[in-house]
């Protein structure tokens, strides 16, 4: 925490003196359209974690995955980055030494005991509640231990939120896959839990406690929950943590939020979605390989059926995901063969033309979840109604580094202007 201080309260003092002199100057200008759909294009956000380029993707920190993939410090034995080190970049803004990843690891592994109220609290649920619902109730019950709530109730000074911030959200990282695993074995694994390994790296102990310890599965899990971690500060779930955190909200209440968010399937649902759509393909077809021409029909009555082709398109890229090209490497070195990840390359040569000939998709390319339900199904986690829980458990990182930076900056509570329909029309002469 000193070395962040350190580091932080300067830029917060130099931000202050910037926005005192040049906060009056324009960023943009924007349209009716804009503000009618979405908000797309509008800065409207400061977020220091990650920066989201349209036509090369993401960059954490100025990094891009495939920089990160070979600067980041790995596991012994491993090729796949420790997600420790990720988050490291992102709150500190420098590549981590092998030493602080180990300190970062360490931290967690010493905060990680979950109350038992947390797991009773799951096991009053219903047993069809999704895996989503679950994480996101376990959030809200993790949220008796936050030292932010605690410290507000008894008075602090608006300078020292931060501290309090770091902690909730260091802690809210280092419990929230025992609670993943908690809601995996549970529903997967008649309760059968499996206690956590502090030796192993977060990573690998999340693969440990849902049941999984081969070599492949923890490279696995290391590089998922690195490229899931962030992706700049206005997709659905970034923005609703920084959102709900700028009402002084705790982290657990705001993170809490930001997964009902990422539970949205044109969000973080769409890796669920993904493989729900690829095995619907294969029923229909009868075959569990069909050719390209069987898959390009399958799409466009998918786009006639007036759904979407999930895995497909966003808001802001323009080009493939350098997230789902990372996962594609990921296959070609350690897995090779695999029928569902072939089905997965064969869509991402038919898909693009059907979908740009549609004329009005912006982005005709894949997205992170368009690979990582097959990377997952290779391996066996073929509950694919919980995908979502791991990218869940990766976005933590991203929104906990920015949520902690939104406090030591000291940005204030978040409150754009709306319109009513009437009232843009009338900004342009329309008659109402
Ligand atoms: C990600 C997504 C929500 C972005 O939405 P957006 O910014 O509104 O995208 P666009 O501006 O390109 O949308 C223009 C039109 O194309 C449609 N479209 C976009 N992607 C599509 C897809 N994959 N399949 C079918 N239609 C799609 C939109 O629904 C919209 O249709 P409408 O005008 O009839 O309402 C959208 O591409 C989508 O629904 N993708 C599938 C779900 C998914 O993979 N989500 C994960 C994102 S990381």
């Amino acid at each position: 925490m000193e070395k962040f201080s350190a580091k932080a309260l300067p830029i917060a003092a130099d931000l202050k003196a910037f926005i005192k002199e040049h906060g009056d100057k324009k960023l943009g200008e924007y349209t009716i359209a804009q503000t009618y759909q979405g908000m797309k294009g509008i800065v409207g956000l400061v977020t220091e974690t990650s920066k989201l380029d349209p036509e090369e993707g993401i960059r954490f920190r100025g990094y891009s995955i495939p920089e990160l993939r070979e600067k980041l410090p790995k596991a012994p034995k491993g090729f796949e980055p420790l997600p420790e080190g990720i988050f490291y970049l992102m709150l500190m803004g420098e590549l981590p030494t092998k030493e602080d990843v180990m300190n970062v690891s360490n931290s967690w592994a010493r905060r990680a005991i979950v109350p038992k109220h947390v797991f009773d609290t799951l096991d009053h649920l219903p047993k069809n509640t999704h895996p989503m619902t679950m994480l996101s109730i376990g959030v809200m019950a993790l949220q008796t231990e936050s030292e932010f709530a605690k410290a507000y109730q008894k008075g602090i000074n608006k300078k020292n939120y931060w501290e309090y911030v770091y902690e909730d959200a260091m802690t809210l990282i280092a419990r929230l896959p025992r609670v993943a695993a908690y809601i995996y074995r549970k529903k997967y694994h008649n309760d059968h839990h499996i206690e956590p390994n502090p030796k192993l790296d977060w990573a690998a102990n999340f693969a440990h406690m849902l049941g999984y310890e081969t070599l492949d599965v923890r490279r696995l899990m290391r590089l998922y929950l690195t490229i899931h971690a962030d992706h700049e500060g206005g997709n659905v779930s970034a923005h609703t943590t920084h959102l709900v955190g700028s009402a002084l909200s705790d982290p657990y209440l705001s993170f809490a939020a930001g997964l009902n968010g990422l539970a949205g399937p044109l969000h973080g649902l769409a890796n669920q979605e993904v493989i729900n759509w690829i095995i619907e393909m294969q029923k229909q077809i009868g075959k569990e390989l069909p050719t390209k021409d069987e898959i390009a029909t399958y799409i466009k009555k998918t786009l006639e059926d007036g759904k979407v082709v999930p895995g497909y398109g966003h808001a802001v890229l323009r080009k493939t995901d350098p997230r789902f090209s990372a996962q594609q490497d990921f296959y070609k070195r350690y897995i090779k063969q695999d029928n569902m990840c072939d089905i997965v390359a064969m869509i991402y040569e038919v898909a693009p033309p059907i979908l740009e000939g549609t004329g009005k998709i912006k982005n005709p390319w894949p997205n992170v979840d368009a690979h990582s339900g097959a990377l997952l199904m290779h391996y066996g986690i073929k509950e694919f109604e919980y995908y979502t829980v791991l990218f869940g458990v990766s976005r933590a990182l991203g929104v906990m580094a920015s949520l902690i930076w939104d406090r030591v900056l000291g940005l204030p509570i978040e409150r754009p202007g709306s319109i009513t329909i009437a009232g843009l029309k009338k900004k342009v002469g329309v008659a109402v």
